[in-house]
């Protein structure tokens, strides 16, 4: 057992508190990197009758600036509100959710556990309560935006003013009446009730990507961009542990490790977790991190990694014969940061360099132009999960950016260092 002065429960407990790979960050000191969007964030809540709209790649951390902020604003004596849509969200289910989330689960349940009778009548509108022995708290669906209002209301009232509601993950949602319902909603808040302050957070790269035609109804909303995480920032995730085990870990790892995420923190805190555990069980006693850890790190991470991601590399790359090919096509495009990429620069660039840095199990020739053209088309196909996006002109970007991590970690374990140029200094 091989870290100096270092227990089971000690790692235990430094890599739970600080590397958390899928669950959300909800403190500052924590969240490396976004003290700016903290800052504006703040100041557009406090200012009067704005809301916020946070929007970006998936992963790139969204939900946990948001719930951040919100742990900020909110008063010490409760918890912000925290509500997330679905495909089939409608607006009524969403202000209903917002109005359970206020009540305590002791309060919504009977003694037996069956739900409590709807009520209407706390609210002033509906009818059909029934008288019981406790009075009824359960929060019904509202019928219009009165009523969606009166809710809100409630929600003040139980959890005081500067209340914090976060609704997140607004890109589920499908129906356009839904979203222009919240956009008058929001509009309409902003002059009934000012103590209550709203989050929203949606996958987009912009937010007319992500609410269309909806986008100018969200009038008095301030929109902030997320964009990814830069490498010093991320490397403090590793520093933050390495300081409290009291190992080292070199320039040139820290390096890598950025590379590999590209600016999403899930893929560093994977890597953290396997790497510190690996030097944990090293037979020797470890005081700087060495290769062997890194690699464990990296094979790690790719064992633990999200499914959706792992399964989306397989959908593209296994459902025929030429699966290395496709996996080439994956690592080319993979090998340069840049959101879009230029076809000519992907085969050029990238996919000659890395056939002739193959491993020599894996030697092969590389394929003409137009095959591989064909490659990189069929990706963006339906049945190769559609995990590219051609642009037009020969212009292809991932469907999702967070996809670039993985692949890069994918072919780092096969021995392919892919975008090692791509070093940017603090
Ligand atoms: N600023 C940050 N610093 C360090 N880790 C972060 C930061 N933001 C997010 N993370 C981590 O990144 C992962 C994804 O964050 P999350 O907030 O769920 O992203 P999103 O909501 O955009 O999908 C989580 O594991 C989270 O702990
Ligand atoms: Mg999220």
């Amino acid at each position: 057992m091989a870290i100096e002065k270092v227990t089971e429960d000690k790692i235990r407990e430094v890599l739970h508190e600080h590397l958390t790979p899928s669950a959300h960050i909800t403190t500052p000191e924590r969240l490396f990197g976004r003290g700016q969007s903290l800052t504006q964030i703040d100041r557009a809540l406090n200012s009067s009758g704005r809301h916020v709209f946070v929007h970006g790649d998936r992963g790139v951390g969204k939900t946990s600036l948001a719930l951040t902020a919100a742990y900020l604003e909110q008063p010490t004596a409760s918890e912000p509100i925290y509500v997330v849509c679905s495909e089939t969200t409608t607006f009524p289910d969403l202000i209903a959710a917002i109005g359970r989330e206020a009540v305590p689960l002791s309060e919504r349940f009977e003694a037996d556990g069956t739900p409590r009778e709807l009520s209407a009548q706390a609210f002033g509108f509906g009818a059909g309560y029934k008288q019981r022995g406790a009075p009824s708290i359960a929060i019904p669906s509202p019928a219009d935006m009165n009523q969606a209002i009166d809710i809100v209301r409630f929600v003040r009232e139980r959890r005081g003013a500067g209340t914090v509601i976060v609704i997140d993950e607004l890109e589920r949602v499908r129906s356009d009446e839904t979203k222009s319902q919240l956009a008058e909603f929001s509009n309409s808040l902003s002059s009934t009730v000012q103590d209550v302050k709203f989050i929203f957070c949606g996958i987009g790269s912009t937010v007319d990507a992500l609410l269309g035609a909806h986008r100018s109804a969200f009038r008095k909303i301030e929109t902030i961009p997320l964009n990814r995480l830069r490498h010093n920032e991320l490397w403090r995730i590793i520093e933050t542990v390495s300081t409290k085990l009291g190992v080292e870990v070199d320039r040139e790892t820290l390096i890598r490790i950025g590379q590999l995420s590209d600016g999403f923190p899930h893929y560093v805190h994977l890597i953290g977790e396997s790497m510190f555990w690996a030097a944990f069980d090293d037979d020797k006693t470890v005081k700087r991190l060495a290769a062997r850890h890194y690699e464990a790190g990296v094979k790690g991470a790719l064992e633990r990694t999200e499914a959706e991601h792992k399964s989306a590399y397989q959908k593209a790359t296994q459902k025929s014969k030429n699966t290395f090919d496709y996996e080439m096509a994956l690592w080319a495009m993979a090998d340069k940061s840049d959101t879009r990429r230029a076809l000519d620069s992907i085969y050029e660039n990238s996919y000659k360099a890395i056939v002739r840095r193959l491993p020599l199990e894996d030697e092969i020739a590389p394929l003409a132009r137009e095959r591989f053209n064909q490659r990189l088309h069929n990706l963006r196909k339906e049945s190769h999960g559609e995990v590219l996006i051609n642009h037009g002109s020969g212009w292809f970007s991932f469907r999702e950016n967070i996809m670039r991590g993985y692949v890069r970690l994918v072919a780092e374990n096969r021995g392919v260092n892919l975008a090692k140029e791509h070093y940017i200094p603090e």
